[in-house]
């Protein structure tokens, strides 16, 4: 998973300009001011000094603050919204992340609900929000090959980060199948799905008695179980990740729940403060 993120990280640095391929350094070193920003907020991780020789925007970026207090906060807070970086995520992370949050939470106990009470006509409402959710996942999965998974906010222990990693990928993946497997249950299933009364695969209906039969039995069984399935593993996902967060914040004491809450490390607007006198 790490190195099929990098491979398309890598290949997303490079670009053609002037006939010529460059990476986003050498970008960042001549043109583009939005690709300038990005490769800042890239070198933002703070453990590397910025490169001698760049220019524009990076002379102004602040030097090592001189009383030892946390460089990366200032460097972090200087650099754009754009890229995550140890101290800070971006503004877009925080909000994919809470609206998919919301999102797949409210699913899963409205799909929960929909079938133990077998209340059809929210079956419709679910289809809906599980598709739009579905666009808010696509583009958190994008953003997350792009831009990795965030840096850990301090030095975790191999096992720790790894644990992480693997965890965040897999609640990656789980939110992906959810609406895919949702969507081939009721394509198979003949029923169909729209959002909010405009249809995108129509019901399939048998010509004789009108009454709705599936496109394909097998496939509607296989989208159903893996639906509930997939489900019922997203939960037990989701409750060892808050559980995760939980221990974090209040065991840890570190900023990991801060970060993603959008909280600003404590010194960084001082530090600018003082940097831009
Ligand atoms: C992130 C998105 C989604 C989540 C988290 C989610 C979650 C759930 C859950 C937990 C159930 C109950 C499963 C069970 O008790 O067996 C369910 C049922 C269902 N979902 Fe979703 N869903 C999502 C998206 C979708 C989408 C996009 C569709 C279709 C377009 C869909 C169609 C259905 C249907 C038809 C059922 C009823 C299954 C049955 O009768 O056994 N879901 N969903
Ligand atoms: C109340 C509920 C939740 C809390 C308190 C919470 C908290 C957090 C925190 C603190 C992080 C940052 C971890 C780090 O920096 O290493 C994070 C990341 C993440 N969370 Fe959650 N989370 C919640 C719900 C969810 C849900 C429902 C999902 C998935 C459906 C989810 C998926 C993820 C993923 C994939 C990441 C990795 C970073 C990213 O892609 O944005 N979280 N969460």
């Amino acid at each position: 998973m790490r190195v099929f993120m990098e491979t398309i990280r890598r290949v997303a640095g490079k670009f053609k300009m002037d006939g010529r391929t460059h990476s986003g350094a050498a970008l960042c070193e001549r043109v583009a001011p939005r690709r300038h920003a990005i490769d800042c907020a890239r070198r933002c991780s703070c453990s590397i000094e910025l490169p001698v020789g760049i220019t524009g925007k990076h002379r102004q970026h602040p030097p090592p603050p001189a009383d030892g207090t946390d460089r990366s906060a200032a460097c972090a807070a200087f650099c754009t919204d754009i890229m995550d970086s140890p101290s800070r995520l971006s503004g877009l992370t925080i909000a994919l992340h809470w609206t998919v949050a919301a999102g797949v939470l409210g699913l899963i106990a409205l799909g929960l609900y929909m079938v133990q009470r077998e209340a059809w006509p929210l079956y419709h409402l679910h289809k809906s929000i599980g598709l739009l959710v579905f666009c808010a996942i696509i583009v958190r999965v994008l953003w997350r090959l792009k831009n990795g998974l965030p840096k850990p906010v301090r030095v975790f222990s191999r096992m720790e980060h790894r644990a992480a990693v693997f965890a965040h990928a897999l609640l990656l993946l789980a939110t992906l199948a959810m609406p895919l497997t949702g969507m081939l249950y009721s394509a198979a299933s003949g029923h169909g799905f729209g959002i909010f009364g405009a249809t995108l695969v129509s019901e399939n209906h048998d010509p004789a008695s009108s009454a709705v039969v599936p496109r394909d039995a097998q496939l509607s069984d296989g989208g159903q179980t893996a639906h509930g399935v997939i489900g019922y593993l997203l939960l037990a996902l989701i409750a060892l990740h808050v559980g995760g967060a939980m221990k974090h914040h209040f065991l840890d004491r570190d900023r990991t729940l801060l970060r993603m809450l959008g909280v600003s490390p404590k010194g960084a607007a001082q530090t600018i403060a003082r940097d831009k006198v």
